[in-house]
């Protein structure tokens, strides 16, 4: 059983830890026999499940639906659940669907932004609900971006993230994820703080690493991002299985050879 005390001895350490985001049971099943770390139920679910084109449409109720599954069916992983699209607007709105996904059988409520989410943060971990703040191309916020770009890069952008990430973890956030942005920025929020941080197209120093499930089973639809590796078809998959592929994932970012230079942005 992963918990979050298991992530922090991960990150003194310098061990490496594992997510997957996973939608359905049986996958669930599969990678608590790869022992994978930890497991997000991501809104991408609103792109890989339900074939929309952003994660804006995903409900707190789909999220539940989903969450339940997972929890019912992995004892091993620490399970993360995203708040969708416009659920944390205001706090007592937040409050309440975190509670939904909490009961729902996730560990640790995933939220997408910075220093914004300070007073949520706090207001969280003091009812006994541990937050991870995404950030870096937070995909909630595409219509504010203009697209899917990598986040982070120049002075001030890497400065504003580093800032937002410590106010994050000073007001009780328990973890960060950082997506697309330069592995050097990455570094140094993963330095710069207490609690464990999971990269995705962030480099190989963050404490840990997350691809999207599909992505790594080599399903693409569209252009394939950098960050993504094929563990399906990888030879190191023996047995050419999924149960052999997220075996492969776990070994792969355990012992430090995925991500690699040609997985990051610089
Ligand atoms: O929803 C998701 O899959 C995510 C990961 C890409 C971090 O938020
Ligand atoms: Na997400």
């Amino acid at each position: 059983m992963t918990t979050l005390s298991t992530l922090n001895k991960f990150k003194k350490a310098g061990t490496k830890f594992t997510c997957l985001t996973c939608y359905d049971s049986m996958f669930a099943r599969m990678m608590e026999k790869a022992e994978i770390d930890t497991i997000l139920i991501g809104d991408s679910l609103g792109m890989v499940v339900q074939g929309h084109d952003s994660t804006l449409p995903v409900t707190v109720n789909d999220m539940a639906y989903h969450t339940a599954n997972i929890a019912r069916s992995n004892k091993h992983a620490l399970i993360l659940a995203d708040l969708p699209f416009m659920s944390y607007v205001t706090l007592p709105e937040a409050v309440a669907n975190s509670r939904t996904l909490m009961q729902a059988g996730a560990h640790v409520i995933k939220i997408e932004g910075g220093s914004e989410l300070c007073e949520l943060v706090t207001t969280l971990a003091q009812a006994g609900t541990p937050t991870c703040v995404h950030l870096g191309l937070t995909p909630q916020s595409v219509n504010v971006f203009g697209g899917y770009k990598i986040q982070g890069r120049g002075d001030e952008a890497a400065d504003k993230l580093l800032a937002d990430a410590k106010a994050v973890v000073a007001a009780g956030a328990a973890l960060l994820v950082l997506e697309c942005v330069p592995a050097v920025l990455a570094k140094a929020v993963t330095d710069a703080v207490a609690v464990p941080v999971i990269g995705i197209g962030a480099g190989a120093d963050t404490d840990g690493q997350v691809l999207v499930m599909h992505d790594m089973l080599g399903m693409a639809h569209g252009r394939v991002p950098r960050f993504i590796h094929d563990f399906l078809t990888d030879d190191r998959n023996s047995a050419h299985s999924i149960e052999g592929a997220f075996a492969l994932y776990q070994q792969s970012v355990r012992e430090g050879s995925f991500p690699t230079e040609q997985h990051q942005f610089s």
